[in-house]
């Protein structure tokens, strides 16, 4: 596979309140957030010009900043422009927005409170994270890493340190020939792929593991909210991982991974997408075309 490296591009990035050219936004090695993880970030999908609940991101944006300790020094709507500017400066209109605010160099040990948040802005096509095959559902490993205990990190945020766990997980899932990793809570229930929730139909109902330490998606809420205006019902509940087994029919859910059917879970267990992750796929897909003001009425 060709890969284009992320620094050497053509296009814009933001970088604390201005537009530079892609190839000049390099950091300087000695900086907090590089070697203590001092760092959150988002991540967004724009659809014909509109970034899907973009104020639900930049609030989880700011959210993340200060279950870190740290404020970014810029408002809601500074941020929501700054995704806008960035998309029309690259000229996507259907595209991945990326901000990432981190710590600064002006310390570098393990206290920080003087450091500078910084805050960036980048954008590129990313057309689904599991590529063109997903329709046909992804394969997932387990994971030997389990998401940590909310006393043991701050798990609400999407932190770039909790994504350590995430790579390792995911590195060995597709040494194994998996698209991915499950993987299981602290407690030993059901937990989430590497970059996305996941759900299994039940009995007709929809069962979802209850985000209590690990990232609550926004498409999670949205895709929540779709199948009840279906009139689905919805279990957040600790999931057994023994009670896969009772599940035809599974997928998962992210801004990157969007809605994604499961075909495979470990060696041995085998899922169809069926009527209701259909269902709720096209349900998704149509939302996220909406205007904005639509989306809201559609699924809060
Ligand atoms: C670890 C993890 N879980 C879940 C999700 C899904 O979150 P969202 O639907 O807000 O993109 C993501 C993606 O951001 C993620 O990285």
């Amino acid at each position: 596979m060709a890969l284009i490296p992320f620094d050497d591009r053509d296009g814009f990035i933001w970088w604390d309140g201005k537009l530079i050219p892609w190839r000049e936004a390099k950091l300087h090695v000695l900086s907090h957030g590089l070697h203590y993880a001092s760092a959150v970030f988002e991540g967004e999908r724009s659809y014909g010009g509109n970034i899907f609940k973009l104020d639900a991101h930049t609030d989880r944006l700011i959210e993340s900043g200060r279950h870190l300790g740290f404020e970014i020094p810029f408002t809601r709507e500074q941020i929501n422009q700054a995704c806008i500017d960035v998309l029309k400066a690259n000229n996507l209109t259907d595209a991945y927005v990326r901000p990432l605010a981190w710590r600064g160099s002006e310390q570098l040990a393990v206290s920080a409170q003087h450091t500078k948040i910084h805050l960036m802005v980048a954008c590129w096509q990313w057309p689904n994270l599991f590529g063109a095959d997903r329709m046909q559902g992804v394969r997932l490993g387990i994971a030997d890493w389990q998401r940590p205990h909310p006393k043991t990190a701050p798990t609400a945020a999407k932190a770039a340190g909790l994504y350590m766990i995430g790579t390792l997980s995911k590195h060995k899932a597709e040494a194994e020939g998996y698209n991915d990793a499950l993987m299981y809570t602290w407690d030993g229930f059901v937990g989430e792929a590497t970059g996305a929730n996941i759900f299994f139909v039940m009995d007709g109902k929809l069962h979802t593991p209850i985000a209590d330490c690990f990232l609550d998606g926004i498409t999670r809420k949205t895709v929540v909210a779709l199948a009840k205006a279906r009139g689905i019902e919805v279990v957040e509940r600790h999931i057994k991982p023994e009670e896969m087994a009772q599940s035809g029919e599974a997928f998962v859910t992210g801004t990157a991974a969007e809605v994604t059917p499961v075909r495979q879970i470990g060696p041995e267990l085998t899922f169809t997408p069926g009527q209701i992750t259909e269902t709720l796929l096209a349900d998704y897909e149509a939302l996220v075309r909406m205007a904005p003001e639509d989306v809201a009425k559609h699924a809060a």
